[in-house]
């Protein structure tokens, strides 16, 4: 009898979990979703504050916004991945920022962060754009193509080693004539 009971309880338990599971994934937005992604890839890194989703709830509703340059991977429909470029000003030019990228961390190095950055390129580049700052890991970015900013003369407005503040002209010469330091939309604190 009380094996019986015992089993009752359990199902019960279960069903009242999924169904609470099912409302609560049910009332969030895309929006949510990709800040719970951002946030859980993020957890365990060194160098952040882990604040990078809230980060993107304010660009998602800042001036520096560009809808098609938000981008998301999925995997059975649910987003696994997720990209962001925002628009930054280098003295009277428009280039973009690439901030943040995050991959969910058992879905990592199977290729998805390297999809998104460049799908984002492709975009950018189709959109006029001249190239790309990201604040980062050397090594990652490297991959993709960026060198030290300082190589033309872009700064960031932090003292930064200079591995990290990188750069990528979108076609060859693009930046050839863009000087200066990045002024960064308000919502990173930063400038
Ligand atoms: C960094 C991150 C986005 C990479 O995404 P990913 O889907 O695992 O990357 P990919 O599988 O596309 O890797 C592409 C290449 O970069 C390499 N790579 C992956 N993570 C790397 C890292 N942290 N440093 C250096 N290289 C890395 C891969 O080995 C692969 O190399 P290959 O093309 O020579 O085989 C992911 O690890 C992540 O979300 N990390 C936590 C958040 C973060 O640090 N974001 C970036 C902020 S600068």
């Amino acid at each position: 009898m009380n094996v019986i009971l015992g089993i009752a309880f359990f199902i019960l338990g279960s069903l009242a979990v999924y169904i609470f599971q099912r409302k609560k994934y049910k009332k969030m937005t895309e929006e949510d979703f990709v800040c719970e992604v951002v946030q859980k890839a993020f957890i365990r890194e060194k160098f952040s504050d882990h604040n990078e989703h809230k980060l993107v709830r304010e660009l998602l509703k800042s001036d520096a916004f560009v809808k098609d340059l938000s981008l998301t991977a999925k995997f059975k429909g649910m987003i696994v991945g997720y990209i962001l470029f925002t628009k930054v000003k280098v003295g009277n030019d428009t280039l973009l920022t690439l901030a943040p990228l995050a991959v969910l961390p058992r879905f990592q190095k199977k290729g998805i962060g390297k999809s998104l950055v460049e799908k984002g390129h492709k975009i950018a580049k189709e959109l006029g754009y001249k190239g790309i700052v990201v604040l980062g890991h050397a090594d990652y970015y490297k991959k993709f193509g960026y060198e030290p900013a300082s190589k033309w003369g872009i700064k960031c407005p932090i003292e930064v080693p200079d591995e990290n503040f990188m750069a990528i002209e979108l076609y060859p010469g693009a930046l050839s004539n863009v000087k200066g330091t990045v002024e960064y939309p308000k919502e990173f604190g930063i400038n």
